[in-house]
């Protein structure tokens, strides 16, 4: 497992939703920390729980506006979130059973750490355009 380090093309050109992502990236760097440094089981917990509640933050903010700017794309975005929502209630389930294995790391790294770049990059991108084709301002 590797820390996410943010870069510009990264960048979704809205200044709320970076801030968001840069957030979630230092979320998803204290796990990556907390398993490296094998920490027990309920600081790993702990910070898995911060990202978990961070995700639900960021996803509903994201929803949020994508519904009030009637963003077109906005059910097909909200699905690729809904994914995502139920593969971390997976890990968490697998985390309490058996621990913080390799395989979870493997599942952390995959499914959120490569996740969540992709998602920036191609989905999140597509309605920072939008919103900056509209000149809607996100506060
Ligand atoms: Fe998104
Ligand atoms: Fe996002």
């Amino acid at each position: 497992m590797e820390k996410i380090q943010w870069q510009n093309n990264l960048s979704v050109g809205v200044p709320l939703i970076d801030a968001q992502h840069k957030q979630w990236i230092a979320h998803y760097n204290d796990i990556v920390e907390s398993i490296a440094s094998r920490q027990n089981k309920t600081q790993i917990a702990k910070t898995l729980g911060f990202l978990i509640d961070y995700t639900g933050i960021h996803f509903a903010t994201e929803e949020k506006h994508m519904a009030g700017s009637r963003y077109p794309a906005f059910q097909e975005h909200k699905s690729k979130h809904d994914g995502l929502r139920a593969t971390l209630g997976n890990l968490v389930k697998e985390f309490e059973e058996e621990g913080a294995t390799e395989q979870l790391s493997e599942a952390i790294d995959t499914f959120l750490g490569h996740w969540l770049i992709r998602h920036i990059q191609e989905v999140d991108t597509k309605f920072g355009e939008y919103v900056k084709g509209k000149g809607i301002v996100l506060a």
